[in-house]
């Protein structure tokens, strides 16, 4: 392996800079040539491409977004689309390329590993819902987003004595959620992985208010549905004045956090080792503290799984 190109695909995420300076400087530390693709795998079959140096990813690990943008591309999805990309790389040399991204982008490389290009994932996204890694890259400087916009909503709830709900993203996980609502002392979490008994909500809200309670945060992740549909259901049965805010993009930006610029470093350094080793089809993540990497194959054969223990402790937390 000579040259290696590397890629931001999807929905971005805070951290990825910090994940593409990693890829470069670690390629360019082992004497590798790196290539970066912009515009996603839209790029890649455009021919987007440019070579980067050490300077290229000078002065981005604190900035959010991606150098090297992001997009969806339907027409990738083809084998047409993916042989066009295979092609725009072998014009250029490039025997490797590293996908910063979520499952679908996965899937992309996938694709293009199985045609014989080796491809390696490396977990980019605020949902935390791939299989096989704890963390992804963006979730806790997400979260974080959260917890900020939770505390500031907290203090003019308490001022009118309403009932607010908070929608978060997180497309069908409910992490960002259920971490948001655990940190930010949530009396309700709502997330699609566990059917809420809507009549405990409500009972739970009109416990806190005969006792006294000021206001009361519910945080309802997206995959749940909709934010005021459920706000409507809440203001009907508990008569409580009841408001919504749905968090939308703020959430995808801003300054990565420590813990994301180094989770986005180690994992982007990882994914550079596998494929000096000649390895392709890989995803890279991390679990207890420590690299791992899997075939795609694995990953998607799993389902992601949610955190029971801290769903429960949220319920006892908030009784
Ligand atoms: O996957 C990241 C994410 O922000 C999800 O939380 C959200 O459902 C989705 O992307 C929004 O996608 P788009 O940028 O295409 O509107």
């Amino acid at each position: 392996m000579k040259k290696i190109g590397v890629l931001t695909s999807g929905g971005d995420s805070p951290g990825m800079n910090a994940a593409i300076r990693a890829v470069v400087r670690k390629a360019i530390f082992h004497d590798l040539e790196v290539f970066g693709v912009k515009n996603g795998y839209q790029g890649l079959m455009e021919g987007n491409i440019e070579k980067m140096n050490l300077g290229s990813v000078g002065d981005i690990i604190q900035r959010g977004g991606t150098i090297l943008f992001s997009a969806r591309s339907e027409e990738f999805k083809t084998d047409e689309g993916q042989q066009r990309a295979i092609e725009q790389m072998k014009k250029l040399g490039i025997d490797g390329l590293i996908v910063i991204g979520g499952d679908g982008s996965f899937r992309g490389a996938q694709k293009l590993t199985e045609k014989g290009f080796p491809c390696i994932g490396v977990p980019g996204t605020i949902d935390n819902d791939i299989p096989g890694t704890d963390f992804t890259i963006g979730f806790d400087t997400s979260l974080n987003t959260i917890i900020e916009a939770v505390d500031k909503v907290r203090d003019t709830a308490t001022s009118h004595e309403r009932t607010y709900i908070i929608e978060v993203m997180g497309r069908d996980a409910g992490d960002l959620a259920l971490w948001a609502g655990l940190a930010g002392g949530a009396e309700s979490i709502l997330i699609p992985e566990k059917k809420e008994d809507f009549s405990e909500i409500v009972d739970r809200l009109n416990r806190g208010h005969e006792r006294g309670k000021k206001h009361s945060i519910i945080v309802l992740a997206e995959g749940v549905g909709s934010g005021f549909d459920f706000g409507e259901r809440i203001e009907k049965a508990t008569k409580l004045e009841t408001r919504v805010t749905v968090l939308g993009y703020i959430q995808r930006g801003g300054t990565p956090t420590a813990s994301d610029r180094v989770l986005a470093s180690r994992l982007g350094a990882k994914a550079v080792e596998l494929l000096i080793n000649e390895q392709g089809g890989r995803m890279v993540g991390i679990q207890n503290n420590k690299l791992v990497d899997f075939a795609f194959d694995e990953v998607f054969a799993k389902n992601h799984s949610f955190n029971l223990d801290m769903y429960n402790l949220s319920k006892e937390l908030s009784i």
